[in-house]
């Protein structure tokens, strides 16, 4: 099988821990929404199984995991053009993760910045799944055969490590099973920073929740968090080249301009000259109705959680219909007996 033989499929993965927060939304849900305006194939999952690499109440989890189905809906994802699922109920990820986990090298998952910083000078005290976590996000998009993955710049990584498990696999058995998926990475006018800290991304991992805009947030809350948004004294610049340097000055910027389908120098063109205290107030008004229908429609969709489950499911009966032939080839590929 040649590699010009895997039709287009697009795949993605949001882990449903805290909250979903704005940084999810321009950075990837809403890109999320342009790809599945392309008619190509997409396959959006909740990464619960991801999740619990650290500890998730179980409560919570399954909370955030219908917030996050919650949000990707009201976002615009149409469950009838995407197949939009929670990992845990497709188990061929799970299954296809174990034999990742053998094609994997320990020098490879070594390597890992992401586990690295997470984990610190604790690594003795993480569990063996945090570690084996990119084996799992492998898992994730290969069983599909996806051919490209809209991620965050700090997930390039293991996009890489995917080709190489792709690629060691292949040559081991033989085959040209696995395609090479390509990371579409999202451009620094979609990657939303903290509030707090212009250099670090916006996260719901962040103690401080004035670093994060929720998605639920009231209108109040994110006019205040807006209004207390770290920033430095000089006024906006006509043109984007004055941002330099001044990376919370970009920052709101960036989410002006994603929140108004503009580019940074329409909004410069716009805004240049105006202070902060000027531009503050235009940026809150801006969050808060482009959001305020979305956390409403949320809302809405959270009062019902059995049709979020029944769309779950429904979604996960159509991923099966993608991932049991391709499992069913790995297991043959690898010589394991099964049925005929
Ligand atoms: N690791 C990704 C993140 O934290 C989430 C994820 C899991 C993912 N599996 C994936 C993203 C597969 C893309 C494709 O952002």
């Amino acid at each position: 099988m040649a590699e010009a033989s895997f039709t287009p499929r697009v795949f993605s993965g949001i882990q449903p821990s805290g909250d979903l927060h704005l940084g999810n939304y321009l950075g990837a849900i809403r890109r999320f929404v342009e790809m599945q305006a392309t008619g190509v194939e997409t396959v959006y999952c909740m990464v619960d199984l991801h999740a619990i690499t650290v500890w998730q109440d179980p409560a919570d989890l399954a909370r955030s995991t219908r917030t996050l189905c919650a949000g990707f809906l009201a976002a615009g994802i149409d469950p009838e053009k995407s197949i939009l699922i929670n990992q845990s109920q497709v188990p061929e990820h799970a299954q296809l993760a174990w034999i990742f986990n053998c094609v994997a090298r320990m020098g490879w998952m070594q390597r890992m910045t992401q586990f690295k910083d997470k984990v610190g000078k604790n690594a003795q005290n993480a569990s063996l799944g945090l570690f084996a976590y990119p084996a799992l996000m492998a898992a994730d998009i290969l069983i599909y055969h996806a051919t490209h993955v809209p991620v965050g710049e700090d997930q390039k990584q293991h996009v890489e490590l995917t080709r190489d498990i792709a690629a060691k696999f292949n040559h081991d058995y033989g085959v040209e099973f696995f395609p090479m998926t390509k990371p579409v990475i999202e451009g620094a006018a979609t990657r939303v920073m903290s509030l707090r800290d212009g250099a670090k991304k916006m996260s719901k991992s962040d103690p401080s929740d004035a670093s994060r805009i929720n998605m639920m947030d009231d209108a109040g809350t994110i006019a205040k968090k807006i209004r207390r948004a770290k920033t430095d004294p000089d006024a906006l610049p006509s043109e984007a080249d004055g941002l330099e340097e001044r990376p919370e000055a970009r920052n709101l910027v960036n989410i002006y301009a994603g929140l108004n389908d503009q580019t940074v120098d329409q909004v410069l063109a716009e805004m240049g000259g105006r202070q902060f205290s000027e531009f503050k107030p235009m940026l809150a008004d801006l969050a808060v109705s482009k959001l305020a229908p979305i956390s409403t429609e949320m809302t809405r969709l959270l009062d019902d959680p059995g049709e979020i489950d029944r769309i779950l499911a429904s979604g996960a009966q159509r991923a099966r219909a993608i991932t049991a032939p391709i499992l069913a080839r790995t297991y043959e590929i690898v010589g394991m007996v099964g049925p005929v």
